[in-house]
């Protein structure tokens, strides 16, 4: 029963999607468990660039079926409108399956995910405004409405007028906005989207116990990274799920023994959207390069991406965390002109050197990174497809990664294009 799990190992934006997009082949299905349309997942495929939010990016592939897992919050007005763009550029959508135990983005999640931002002031998190936050307060709080309530219009009207009642006072009371109307609302997710979601509608859970049963690979495509992650990440400054590789077998209904396999991806570099603590965070030139090179742009928001130096203390954690099997490194291309790159390798906090990552989250913020430096290669790598193609100066930085995070590093992304990387261990 061959399970993979895809994680992100920094702040997200790692390149997930390439890698998905490389192990797509041995593939059967492509299962999202957790996030929403907080995601970007940029493929290049065949020269042409698809920008995926919510739908796993298996769907372009004839042979795969992609899965929205229950641990997934999903804003059906973007899902259908994400199909309707690649069914608009020849992409077939009808294998798409959500779960109908995944949880809703409604309209006054977004309404109040915005409003709690800039009530926050100088401490807002510097969320992506989609909802995701309070739609998964409603979930843990059981007032939220599912996937499988848009199939049953008593229910949806119910619980949609039961937790609007609430909503709409905390609209009027705490930030003088006008609510939502229940009836509204409910027609108009009835009428116009309902129908169109019931297809795609499914028994996720069984989806994928089956297609495990027939010894099909099926892949667990983690959204935004493990440092986002609720209850491992610089809290609060995270996302509200959880992105860490156990997050698959909440998020899609699968037991820890079936899977065995997970692949952690790492940029050659970090960055990070939003507030938060972040040791290695460039804001000189170099910073500037990185972002002006790796056109670090978040995908959905524009937002400018935080630079910084590859963090071998946060690999390492993100090892223990997800039990990685393997690490991909991606953009490496990105320092082809750089003279010398830096690794952190250890903090220092207050005089004392950390190999690992601090406990206590005071320590992270006043974390000094000790820095190893290694020449550059001055070559351009794009071209390179085999590890012999390497120039010797980036085998040394990337042996110099491995034994920095313990793990063997399989796959090194040298460009954005499906055939740029080479295959660095065995
Ligand atoms: P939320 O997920 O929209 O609630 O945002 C919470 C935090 O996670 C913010 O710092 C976002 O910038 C960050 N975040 C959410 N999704 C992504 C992603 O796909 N890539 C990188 N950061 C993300």
């Amino acid at each position: 029963m061959p399970a993979t799990v895809v994680v992100g190992t920094q702040w997200g934006d790692e390149g997930k999607g390439k890698l998905t997009d490389l192990v797509a082949k041995e593939m059967h299905a492509v299962v999202r468990y957790q996030g929403g349309h907080n995601a970007g997942h940029t493929l290049v495929v065949d020269g042409e660039s698809f920008a995926l939010q919510l739908i796993p990016s298996g769907v372009l592939y004839d042979h795969i079926t992609p899965v929205i897992g229950n641990g997934v919050v999903v804003d059906p007005v973007v899902m259908l409108s994400e199909v309707d763009a690649l069914e608009s550029r020849g992409v077939d959508c009808s294998r798409l399956r959500v779960s109908g135990n995944a949880h809703l983005i409604l309209p006054y999640h977004q309404e109040l995910d915005r409003l709690i931002e800039r009530h926050l002031g100088k401490n807002k998190l510097g969320t992506t405004k989609r909802g995701i936050g309070p739609t998964y307060a409603d979930k843990a709080s059981r007032v939220g409405l599912r996937v499988q309530d848009l199939l049953d219009a008593d229910i949806f009207r119910e619980k949609l007028e039961a937790v609007l009642a609430e909503k709409n006072l905390v609209l009027a009371k705490i930030y003088n906005r006008l609510g939502f109307d229940p009836d509204e609302l409910a027609d108009r997710y009835l009428t116009e989207v309902a129908p169109r979601v019931a297809p795609y509608v499914a028994d996720t859970v069984s989806l994928v116990h089956e297609s495990l049963e027939r010894g099909e690979h099926v892949l667990f495509e983690g959204a935004q990274a493990t440092f986002l992650d609720l209850d491992h990440g610089t809290y609060p400054f995270v996302t509200s799920s959880n992105p860490i590789a156990g997050g698959a077998c909440v998020g899609a209904g699968v037991g820890p023994r079936h899977i065995d396999r997970v692949i952690g991806i790492a940029k050659a570099y970090v960055t990070r959207v939003g507030s938060g603590p972040m040791p290695t965070e460039l804001f000189d030139e170099t910073g500037d390069t990185i972002v002006d090179l790796g056109h670090e742009y978040g995908v959905n928001t524009k937002r400018r991406r935080r630079p910084g130096w590859f963090d071998a203390v946060m690999l390492r954690h993100a090892v223990r965390l997800n039990s990685l099997s393997e690490v991909a490194i991606t953009k490496l291309d990105i320092f082809d002109s750089f003279d010398s790159i830096k690794v952190c390798v250890a903090y220092d906090v207050d005089g004392v050197r950390h190999d690992h990552l601090p406990y206590h989250q005071s320590d992270l913020h006043a974390a000094t990174p000790i820095y190893e430096e290694l020449p550059g290669w001055k070559k351009d790598l794009t071209e390179a497809r085999e590890r012999h193609d390497l120039p010797p100066n980036a085998v040394t930085y990337l042996q110099f990664l491995q034994e920095q995070i313990g793990v063997p590093i399989r796959v090194v992304g040298t460009g954005p294009g499906r055939d740029q990387h080479v295959l660095f261990s065995d």
